[in-house]
């Protein structure tokens, strides 16, 4: 269901009935003043400007042209040439009684392969989409950085599937290079001392902290790391048992942050690093075969010219280090054949944030030469921004270290209880835990994901856990009062029929059938933030609806009793559903 395709579609049709092109857009948009209608097409300017005709005159043709019975009410001119469109209550009223009974909240499957010509347009295509997020650094414990790409890869995830598109998630982990000598050699030492691994690695930080202290400070210590990094390079088995301990026991340190995040990864989502190694001699010597990629001071590397400045200056991509070894951009030119012949891509998307951007430019550029990356895949880089403190300055600990995500999420957690206890004193403990985790979590993303994607954002705590304006909280409370609604009336489901005679009606079901395009905006751009405007909005004109129009109070009929209860329900589904987008979670009470 989206009102923008059936209009466009009916604007379209008018358009070549009054001479314009096949193909000229109608630039169907909201309206953003009631006054303007509720959709306006906007085409016939752009045209008549082709054209050099009177827009005027051209959009009057049009609207001659325009069959909109039953669909609107009335359709008007405007200004230079905009078609205003009003939409007919009655309509609305139906279209939303088709969307309550289904169970997408009327937004189409793609790909259901149905005969219907609409499901046949390319936007109602199942794609296969390679989407790779999270992708922690396993030498490390995963920190803040790594919340960003995990929660907003996530949210895109979800909203590809629920469109009906195909999703392989990829866990690009850090689980290879150099550090790996020092850490198993310190991990060999460990056990050697009787220490058992998991209790060796429970802090992994700290793990890391006191390899890298040896390296820097031990004699000798240095040399075996070094020497144990060919050692697992080069196949050996005890070398290999210890970095399989290690890499084991970091994967399950990350399980339980997803967990925690309701995050949708799986063990065999992951496709680390080191699963290319076999791959990266290959493709050196095949961009060496086809004269991609050329010798330089013993390295080898891909001038990339498509990149150079005005000087002629291109930047240098090095696949191979003089001394033999490969690099992080080897394996992911590995990754792009990979992805687009194992898992048969028809998009590639990957989240990391925007300091990575130049490297993934480059790689695009040398895997499309080389033909590692076919012309009809796509390739999709989302940069985000930092997480700032309340000082402007990148995300640290009081005493200026990296915040470990564990820590951050439990006090979330903890912080969201205190707001919960508050609010009710009475609670029962159990009640009071599960509330906490879904506020506490929800809260930290949904500040994350409904920021501008691209843009730095500062981390607040008393912004994101507030029951106004733009929060999880804020949704999660208006979704639970819905749910209040219906104890209070003594039902559980309604099947009424919605009639729509209000304006904050005609508003909220103007709202509910967006969902569809929005969920659209959110796959093409990776830009899940515009769900979160949109659940935002949703809230609030139910919260307007609530004040304005009573549901169960003396004296209201038992037909618009039931109208208005069913138009409740679908606003919950609709907040549920969003929400579940998200990855965060309602309840029943709050
Ligand atoms: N492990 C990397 C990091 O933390 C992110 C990997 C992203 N994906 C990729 N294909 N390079 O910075």
């Amino acid at each position: 269901m989206n009102i923008k395709n059936i209009l466009s579609e009916k604007v379209s049709a008018a358009m070549v009935a009054a001479g314009l092109p096949v193909g000229t857009n109608p630039a169907i948009s909201l309206s953003n003043r009631p006054q303007f209608g509720d959709y306006q097409a906007n085409g016939v300017m752009g045209a008549a400007k082709k054209l050099k005709t009177n827009p005027r005159e051209l959009a009057t043709k049009v609207v001659a042209e325009l069959d909109l019975d039953g669909i609107a009410s009335k359709i008007e001119l405007a200004g230079p040439g905009f078609i205003n469109i009003h939409l007919d209550q009655n309509w609305l009223a139906a279209q939303l009684n088709t969307v309550a009974q289904d169970e997408h909240s009327g937004v189409t499957q793609r790909g259901t392969g149905s005969e219907d010509s609409l499901q046949d347009s390319l936007q109602d295509k199942q794609q296969t989409v390679v989407v790779d997020y999270s992708a922690p650094n396993l030498a490390k414990e995963m920190h803040v950085g790594h919340l960003r790409s995990t929660i907003i890869g996530d949210a895109v995830v979800r909203a590809l599937e629920f469109r009906g598109d195909k999703v392989i998630r990829q866990n690009h982990m850090g689980d290879w290079g150099t550090q790996f000598g020092m850490l198993i050699a310190h991990l060999s030492d460990k056990l050697a001392s009787d220490e058992v691994a998991e209790t060796a690695l429970s802090d992994l930080e700290n793990f890391y902290r006191e390899a890298k202290v040896r390296f820097d400070n031990e004699e000798g210590f240095a040399d075996r790391a070094r020497a144990d990094v060919v050692k697992l390079q080069s196949g050996d088995a005890g070398s290999a048992k210890l970095w399989q301990q290690f890499i084991d026991i970091s994967i399950a340190h990350s399980e339980e942050i997803y967990a925690k995040l309701n995050v949708s990864l799986k063990r065999s989502d992951i496709m680390g690093e080191s699963a290319y190694n076999d791959d990266l001699s290959i493709v050196v010597d095949e961009l060496m075969a086809k004269e991609i990629a050329v010798e330089s001071q013993g390295a080898k590397a891909v001038f990339i010219n498509e990149m150079a400045n005005k000087d002629g200056d291109a930047p240098v991509l090095i696949v191979q280090k003089s001394g033999g070894g490969f690099l992080y951009a080897t394996t992911d030119l590995s990754a792009c054949r990979y992805r687009s012949d194992k898992l048969a891509a028809d998009r590639i998307i990957i989240f990391t944030d925007a300091r990575q951007s130049l490297h993934f430019k480059q790689v695009e550029i040398v895997a499309r030469k080389a033909g590692l990356l076919p012309e009809h895949v796509g390739y999709d880089h989302c940069p985000f921004g930092m997480m700032m403190g309340d000082d402007g300055k990148p995300f640290k600990t009081r005493t200026g270290g990296t915040i470990k995500l564990a820590e951050l999420l439990d006090e979330a957690i903890s912080r969201a209880s205190d707001l919960i206890k508050e609010k009710n004193p009475d609670i029962d403990a159990a009640e009071l835990a599960a509330l906490s985790e879904k506020v506490g979590i929800g809260a930290v993303k949904f500040a994350d994901l409904s920021k501008n994607r691209t843009s730095d954002y500062i981390f607040s705590w008393k912004t994101m856990l507030s029951f106004e304006g733009a929060t999880a909280p804020y949704l999660q409370y208006a979704y639970s009062r819905i749910q209040s609604i219906f104890v209070k009336a003594g039902v559980t489901q309604t099947q009424a029929t919605i009639a729509i005679i209000e304006p904050q009606e005609k508003a909220l079901a103007l709202k509910l059938l967006q969902l569809e395009d929005v969920v659209d905006a959110v796959i093409s751009e990776c830009t899940p933030n515009l769900l979160c405007n949109y659940l935002y909005e949703l809230a609030s004109l139910y919260m307007s609806f609530y004040e304005a129009c009573p549901i169960l109070k003396e004296g209201i009929s038992d037909e618009v009793k039931a109208s208005r209860l069913a138009l409740c329900q679908i606003v919950a589904q609709t907040l549920k559903q969003g929400l579940d987008i998200l990855g965060i979670e309602v309840m029943d009470r709050m």
